[in-house]
């Protein structure tokens, strides 16, 4: 499966911290924060990548990621002129996705615990799947209804009368034939093609699948200054508590098979001295010790 990243957008309610540099390259705690997309989409066992951001600064995700051959990954590069809604990707990474399927995720949608992603990863087999999260505001988001069985019901952008407290999280699932459904959309109200049309097309297909995530899922948003705040903090309580890392892409690479703890090591090695190359040799360290766990 494919993998695109979109990390374009206004980010005008981080205003001022957004003036020169997008919100997807904010730092959340110890990294920035697109590594957490990123490494959540590795986890899902993804290795060719296209991210998306503005032109303006797509030359700095160059910088930060480069071609992915570091972390064992692809990844390539395209321009969203303007804002012109999530399923826009869709049509700027057509040559991309080619025939395969397609997951898409938000560059500010932080995701942790479980194995909820994973799962629905090796089950996909085509159609679409999104996921269900239980949240406390559901009208700032798609509001999705669904049977017990995970089929969709009905699907929402941002509606009034909420019928569920399940929002839809920036993650989404898809077979090849998201590039034709996208292709057929046409500007919503606010002038942007929608997500939300995309799944509801699905669901009158009913090809629409509906994973719900658990109590113990955490899904941070991190598009206002409270907001990133409290991911931050959040981050670092369970780092600091476990002793582990959240949304470590070279971790996660290594994790899933595509690089070899030799080319870990290696990586580590040119890392200037900081925690976080501390962390990657303390993980090399206990691979080596434990080569069974690692
Ligand atoms: P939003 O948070 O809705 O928008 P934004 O990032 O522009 O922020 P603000 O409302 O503060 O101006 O977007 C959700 C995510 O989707 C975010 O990561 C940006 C991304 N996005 C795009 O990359 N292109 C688009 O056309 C849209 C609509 C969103």
């Amino acid at each position: 499966m494919k993998g695109i990243i979109l990390a374009g957008g206004a980010g005008s309610r981080l205003y001022p911290l957004t003036l020169v540099a997008s919100k997807q390259l904010q730092p959340v705690y110890d990294k920035p924060m697109v590594y957490y997309p990123l490494t959540t989409l590795i986890e899902g066992g993804v290795r060719e990548f296209c991210l998306i951001s503005t032109p303006q600064d797509l030359p700095r995700f160059r910088q930060l990621l480069g071609d992915g051959s570091q972390w064992g990954l692809s990844i390539e590069y395209r321009e969203q002129a303007r804002p012109e809604g999530i399923a826009q990707a869709f049509l700027i990474a057509e040559s991309f996705i080619g025939r395969d399927p397609v997951t898409l995720i938000l560059g500010d949608n932080i995701f942790y615990g479980g194995d909820g992603f994973q799962k629905a990863f090796a089950e996909f087999n085509g159609g679409a799947t999104i996921f269900g999260y239980h949240v406390n505001d559901p009208e700032r988001y798609g509001v999705v209804e669904f049977t017990p069985d995970g089929r969709a019901l009905s699907i929402e952008e941002k509606p009034k009368q909420p019928k569920t407290n399940y929002a839809v999280p920036g993650l989404y699932l898809f077979d090849n034939e998201v590039v034709a459904i996208a292709k057929a959309l046409k500007p919503s109200a606010r002038g942007e093609l929608e997500i939300t049309a995309v799944n509801v097309e699905y669901m009158q297909r009913g090809k629409l699948r509906v994973s719900r995530l658990s109590r113990g899922f955490a899904w941070l948003d991190a598009g206002t200054s409270s907001s990133l705040h409290e991911a931050s903090a959040y981050v670092q309580t369970i780092e600091k508590r476990q002793g582990i890392k959240i949304g470590c892409p070279e971790e996660a690479a290594f994790r899933a098979g595509f690089l070899s703890l030799e080319q870990l090591a290696a990586l580590t090695a040119r890392i200037p001295n900081c925690e976080y190359r501390e962390y990657l040799n303390e993980l090399v360290a206990e691979a080596r010790r434990l080569p069974q766990t690692a």
